[in-house]
């Protein structure tokens, strides 16, 4: 076993502590099949952020702001959890982990059996209708390839966050909660680059948790506010730390 193991470091931390919550991003779906947002495969590659993604593109053309909406309801709903949201729900079930704050609307960390879920960013499940504000689940009114609508006539808009939207008040209330009380934060799969969601590690940073970083590359907040930062796949590394954890005992000391 490699001197320092970062991953040995985090579950001696977790271990510890019992009371952490967990940050996720885009990147924990990847090996679900779901790319994530930036990089060279991500879908803002394909997709300029400005032109589909914002609540103004919305409303101007909201058939254009379906196409990609359409992609990504697609990928999701064929995608299953993989390793890493299985491990995060069994550090749940094993009380390690308090909850899930997550940025992303694939559902795969319920599906996964995670049951404190907070979701940061909305989710794809239900429609609201942009006039009367009438909701409906989004399997009875959307086909893929259309723009669904309400009775009333007006355009229905998935009840997840573009760019120039509020974060829905309960979801940030509660993930600022979380951040504020927790003993350690484990961050997974994000690129920390998105508004307020990047605050939530320097907020739990700033009240005394330890901010564990799962993620291959390094992020801004990697040199500053991350305490251990693990480069590997978040499947690969959160198997190990459940493996770790669930000897009894602890893991064995460093050598
Ligand atoms: P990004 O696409 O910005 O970042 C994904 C991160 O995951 C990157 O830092 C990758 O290095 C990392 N990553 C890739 N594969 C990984 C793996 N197998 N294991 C662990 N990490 C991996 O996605 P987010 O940070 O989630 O918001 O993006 C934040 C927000 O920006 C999204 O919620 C969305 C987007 O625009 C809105 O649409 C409002």
């Amino acid at each position: 076993m490699k001197a320092h193991d970062p991953v040995r470091q985090a579950a001696r931390l977790l271990r510890g502590r019992r009371d952490a919550v967990a940050l996720t991003g885009a990147g924990i779906s990847v090996e679900s099949g779901i790319p994530a947002f930036r990089g060279s495969q991500g879908l803002w590659g394909k997709y300029d952020p400005a032109e589909y993604a914002t609540i103004g593109a919305f409303m101007r053309n909201p058939a254009k702001v379906w196409r990609m909406l359409s992609e990504m309801a697609s990928l999701c709903g064929d995608a299953v959890p993989n390793p890493a949201h299985a491990g995060l729900a069994e550090l749940e079930r094993m009380g390690i982990l308090r909850s899930v704050i997550t940025q992303n609307v694939d559902g795969l960390h319920q599906a996964a059996g995670s049951r404190q879920v907070i979701e940061y960013h909305g989710n794809m499940e239900s429609l609201v209708c942009i006039a009367c504000w009438k909701q409906y689940p989004t399997r009875e009114r959307w086909v893929d390839g259309t723009t669904p609508s309400c009775d009333c006539g007006q355009i229905l808009k998935p009840n997840v966050v573009l760019f120039g939207e509020p974060i829905p008040w309960l979801a940030q209330e509660s993930a600022e909660e979380e951040a504020r009380t927790c003993g350690v934060l484990l961050v997974v799969g994000t690129s920390a680059q998105v508004s307020p969601a990047c605050d939530i590690p320097r907020i739990a940073r700033k009240a005394g948790a330890a901010v564990v970083e799962v993620n291959p590359e390094e992020t801004p907040l990697t040199a500053s506010v991350t305490d251990i930062h693990i480069p590997g796949a978040a499947s690969e590394v959160l198997r190990t730390l459940v493996g770790i954890l669930r000897v009894p005992g602890g893991p064995p000391p460093e050598h």
